[in-house]
């Protein structure tokens, strides 16, 4: 598929979508969030990709929902846009393979939302991020009211989503926003290589792995037990599990093939 706002890159079995909307700072209108659909559907059904990584182009990741489109809308139409922003952003979130966000930049509203969406946040140290939207007469849209408390503590949230605030990438890592910040120039080295830790794990145990924690995480603590001891019993029905435990044992590298 061509796409207007998206780069694709493959890098051995590593998915790099970047967004590339430059003049209005990466913002996310219709188009943008039907077109990472559509890029986050097809690295999740190709073979060859293990981890994807999603970053932006220029100063910013993403800038937020775009304004300019969201000025002129009604209830109705505003219902319909947040619901879509935050469908395409949960397909994300609970895909298969493990998604991670390099901040490159601005990282507001929308943007912080679809970084909190992914798996993993790494961050240029020039990286920006919070939630504006009570600034703008609005709440968040796309389910920031909802993760960011889980990610960084209710204090915490309420603070920058009723103030507004945006952060810098050190506070954000000091909260726990971002797992990790790289200088500008370090930053996709930093990503890639993290993707390439996590692309030479057990593919499989990586995504049941996930699953549990994505499952455990809304639920309570005895439905999160008995998901993982199906997903962790699943792990026994595999071969790289068998390969796994016999390298260990044999002394030498794992050659999975998430079988
Ligand atoms: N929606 C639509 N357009 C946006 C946008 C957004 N969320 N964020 C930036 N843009 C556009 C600007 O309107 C401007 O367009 P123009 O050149 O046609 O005037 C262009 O991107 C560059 O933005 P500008 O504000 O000139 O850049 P800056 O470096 O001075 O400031 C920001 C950068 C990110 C601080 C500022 O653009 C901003 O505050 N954006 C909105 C952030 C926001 O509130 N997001 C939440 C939306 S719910």
């Amino acid at each position: 598929m061509e796409y207007q706002n998206l780069l694709i890159e493959q890098k051995e079995d590593i998915r790099i979508i970047t967004i590339h909307r430059p003049q209005d700072l990466n913002a996310l209108n219709t188009e943008l969030l039907s077109e990472l659909d559509c890029a986050f559907a097809d690295a999740s059904a190709d073979a060859e990709t293990s981890v994807i990584i999603l970053t932006g182009e220029g100063k910013s990741f993403v800038a937020g929902a775009d304004i300019a489109q969201m000025s002129t809308m009604d209830a109705a139409e505003a219902k319909a846009f947040g619901e879509f922003g935050a469908d395409v952003f949960r397909r994300i979130e609970t895909m298969e393979k493990v998604v991670i966000a390099a901040v490159n930049g601005y990282a507001l509203g929308g943007g912080c939302e679809l970084a909190m969406a992914c798996d993993i946040r790494i961050a240029s140290s020039k990286a920006k991020i919070g939630q504006p939207e009570t600034g703008l007469g609005i709440t968040p849209g796309f389910n920031g009211t909802q993760r960011l408390p889980r990610l960084v503590g209710l204090g915490r949230a309420k603070e920058i989503i009723l103030a507004a605030e945006t952060i810098d990438a050190a506070e954000a890592y000091r909260i726990g926003l971002f797992n990790k910040v790289v200088e500008p120039d370090q930053l996709m080295d930093a990503a890639m290589a993290l993707a390439k830790k996590i692309a030479s794990k057990a593919q499989l145990a990586v995504r049941y792995s996930k699953e549990a924690m994505n499952g455990g995480a809304d639920g309570s603590f005895e439905g999160g037990m008995a998901l993982e001891a199906n997903l962790f019993a699943l792990c026994f029905a595999t071969e790289d599990q068998k390969e796994g435990m016999k390298a260990f044992m044999e002394k030498r590298p794992a050659e999975f093939k998430s079988r």
